[in-house]
């Protein structure tokens, strides 16, 4: 053994060939801790001394190659100043580059994945063999910041202006077959030969064969362009990665720039350049909110991973209703692996959401995600029947019929006599749980469910714990929404549950805006800047104009001290004239068909003349800061109250259920984190200055105390 560390292990093989091992203890997967790091600095050092090594392998002892940095030393490591973190990334730029150059062919043999500074690691070798099942790629961009171990510096010397600028920009992950294609790896093989391909190719460095030093070589001189190619290449580059990041996404547009103004540079010289960038971008409020998500993230599949326990095996489901959001939770169950029977009263239904299924998954084998015969077994997974014989053997019935309490409540009861014990979720959007649990025999067995529209493409599930929902339900309908691939929050019930009860005084906020006299198209554009999908206008008629009128009465009746409105609400005046948004054509805009056949909006002036009677304000143009304070105060003021009332269980469930329910701008990081960008004691002034406008402005009282104690909602 020539050197063992925690984390890196070398041993000489035979023929001179040293094989240094990347196998951090106590851990399930291989990162670059700063431990990590001085093990590989060490183990250079160990190396550097041997004169039996003629060359090396580097491998991993795990399924992964290298998963990346270690994120959760991100927070403190970038609270540092600028020059500090610039000097970490130099100091590991250093030790990259030591093992860089000793002097004998190191070859990558990527098992698994190697994405960030696991692939940078690969990068300090002068060959890469990949298995087929391995996945590499940069994704430091949606973390906010960039490559800061070398990437920047050694993909473009390696791949090319073009390949380099795609692969950092986008944080794509990508198989052998693109890897290979782009240079990005030298040879892809056989999962089970990749360690023994790797030294086949060390030793024919050794025989002379390939030239190693020239391969080394291309990564220490600058980049081997003329001037003029490589000013078309960045400039052709940057207005692309401009185009597709925006504005409020700077990482990407900052590591194009660092590899252009490194172009021209030597390796020691270029990679000044891009610690000095990483930090720059590591500073950035973007990637304080894009690493606090990521650990949210973290954090919340922990806390369901550990509620999940107690669930209940899931072997078949069942869905009452075919329609829109029925159609779409059979799908979702049948495409992740769970059969499921799907009853409607309505012949015609059924049919309805089996084409739609179909059509879905036509998509998926049209792109090439997804084979002929895979497609008929998904589809064979779906049960369609007008009868509850098919209901033996059901572990979990999710209702998803007519928005109606009383029809509802019938449709569950006389399920639970079908059933023997199964667990029962309803799909409501606005009736109480612990209510609709009243026609039950046991209640303990039944919760929520809700799925978002469209149910493939949405990522979250709130599953609501009424009053008398046991533990174990609440377990077995997060399990479930695990199994179809979907990211549970559990939240205790209440009028709109979480997500609703957040969304709808940000709608509020709008109504009053446009009382006093803002042009809704200014407010959705102003929004639209600020990070969301779409503005709120926008957004209503995407949701359904009848939809958002009747959830804003329950709301109303729910939270009547702040929600209750005495004004006629602009929703409600395009409700009266049945424009109903998208699903007729007009709302506050007109849909029209593009050539794809989608909808696509377009202004219709009659909208204004609707809205002119309830105007009371001046029309004119509002401050932008304004209209952002105006419609972010109520939405994050509710999110508080939610947390206040244990609505939710930690700020991290609450702002990923924003993110993934909503759209909120990941950029921000949710509405606690947004608010914490801002700081609590500014937040709370904010409130204080637009408290004339309502209750819904007024600063709750976990945020008086957070600001009086000058504290955050996210340590
Ligand atoms: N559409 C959305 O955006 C959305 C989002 C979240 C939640 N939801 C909720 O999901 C539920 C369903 O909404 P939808 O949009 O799919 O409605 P939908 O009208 O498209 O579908 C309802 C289906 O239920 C069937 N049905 C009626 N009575 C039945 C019964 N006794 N047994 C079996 N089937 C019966 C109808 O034939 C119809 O096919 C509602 O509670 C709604 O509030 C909807």
């Amino acid at each position: 053994m020539i050197y063992q560390g925690n984390a890196v292990s070398v041993q000489l093989l035979d023929d001179g060939i040293a094989e240094l091992k990347f196998d951090l203890q106590g851990e399930s997967v291989n990162k670059f801790d700063r431990a990590t790091l001085e093990d590989l600095s060490k183990a250079t050092e160990a190396l550097k001394g041997n004169d039996q090594v003629k060359g090396i392998v580097v491998t991993s002892a795990k399924n992964v190659f290298i998963v990346g940095a270690d994120i959760t030393e991100f927070t403190e490591m970038f609270a540092q100043d600028e020059a500090e973190i610039a000097k970490w990334s130099r100091q590991a730029n250093d030790i990259f580059n030591a093992f860089e150059d000793l002097d004998v062919p190191k070859v990558a043999a990527i098992n698994g994945f190697a994405l960030g500074g696991g692939l940078e690691m690969c990068l300090a070798c002068e060959f890469r063999v990949m298995s087929e099942q391995a996945q590499v790629g940069f994704p430091e961009v949606k973390l906010g910041i960039y490559p800061g171990f070398g990437g920047t510096v050694r993909a473009p010397r390696l791949m090319g202006v073009d390949n380099a600028i795609e692969w950092i920009s986008a944080g794509g992950q990508h198989k052998p077959e693109k890897a290979f294609k782009d240079g990005m790896v030298d040879a892809v093989v056989k999962h089970d030969d990749v360690r023994d391909a790797a030294i086949d190719l060390v030793k024919q460095c050794l025989a002379g064969k390939i030239d190693f030093r020239a391969k080394r070589q291309e990564k220490l001189e600058p980049l081997p362009m003329p001037p003029m190619e490589q000013m078309m290449a960045f400039q052709t580059g940057s207005a692309m990665v401009q185009q597709q990041a925006g504005k409020n996404y700077p990482a990407p547009m900052e590591a194009v720039k660092s590899m252009q103004k490194a172009a021209g540079m030597k390796r020691d010289e270029a990679l000044d350049v891009e610690s000095k960038g990483f930090a720059k971008v590591a500073k950035t409020p973007q990637a304080t909110a894009m690493v606090g998500l990521f650990l949210a993230d973290q954090q919340v599949k922990k806390v369901n991973g550990k509620t999940a326990k107690a669930s209940r095996e899931i072997k078949n489901a069942a869905v009452l209703g075919a329609g829109i959001m029925g159609g779409g939770i059979a799908f979702q169950s049948a495409l992740k692996g769970t059969p499921i029977v799907m009853k409607d009263i309505a012949d015609k239904a059924l049919d309805l959401g089996m084409n739609e299924a179909s059509k879905l998954l036509a998509k998926r084998v049209s792109k090439g995600k997804m084979d002929a015969a895979k497609m008929g077994k998904t589809l064979s997974m779906i049960r369609p029947t007008l009868s509850y014989g098919d209901f033996t053997n059901i572990d979990v019935v999710v209702e998803a019929v007519v928005e109606n309490p009383k029809i509802k409540q019938s449709v569950l009861a006389e399920t639970e006599e079908k059933v023997d014990g199964a667990v029962l979720a309803s799909n409501t959007s606005t009736i109480s749980i612990t209510r609709l649990a009243e026609a039950l025999k046991k209640p303990e067995n039944f919760g929520g469910m809700h799925f978002f529209n469209p149910v493939h493409m949405m990522p979250l599930v709130e599953v609501i714990r009424g009053e008398k929902t046991s533990d174990e339900t609440v377990a077995t309908l997060v399990k479930y929404a695990q199994k179809m691939g979907k990211n549970p929050v559990v939240v205790n019930d209440c009028p709109g549950f979480l997500v609703n009860r957040v969304l709808f005084p940000y709608f509020a906020g709008f109504g009053m805006l446009v009382r006093d006299g803002a042009d809704f198209q200014q407010v959705d554009k102003v929004m639209q800047k600020f990070g969301w999908p779409m503005g709120p206008a926008y957004l209503l008629d995407v949701v359904g104009i009848d939809t958002g009128v009747h959830a804003a009465e329950v709301m109303a009746e729910g939270f009547p001290d702040r929600m209750q409105h005495d004004f006629k609400d602009p929703s409600e005046i395009m409700f009266e004239n049945e424009r109903y948004g998208q699903k007729n054509g007009i709302g506050f805009y007109k849909y029209e068909e593009d050539k794809k056949g989608k909808p696509k909006k377009v202004v219709d002036e009659k909208t204004y003349e609707l809205i002119k009677p309830m105007v009371t304000g001046e029309s004119k143009e509002f401050d932008a800061d304004d209209i952002i304070a105006r419609m972010m105060i109520p939405m994050c003021t509710e999110t508080i109250r939610c947390l206040e009332d244990n609505i939710v269980g930690s700020a991290a469930e609450a702002d990923m259920a924003m993110i993934y329910g909503i759209g909120f701008p990941p950029f921000r990081g949710g509405p606690l984190r947004y608010i914490d960008s801002i700081g609590t004691k500014a937040f709370a002034e904010l409130c204080d200055k637009y408290a004339h406008l309502g209750k819904l402005y007024e600063a709750p009282q976990m945020l008086k105390d957070k600001a009086a104690k000058g504290e955050a909602f996210f340590a």
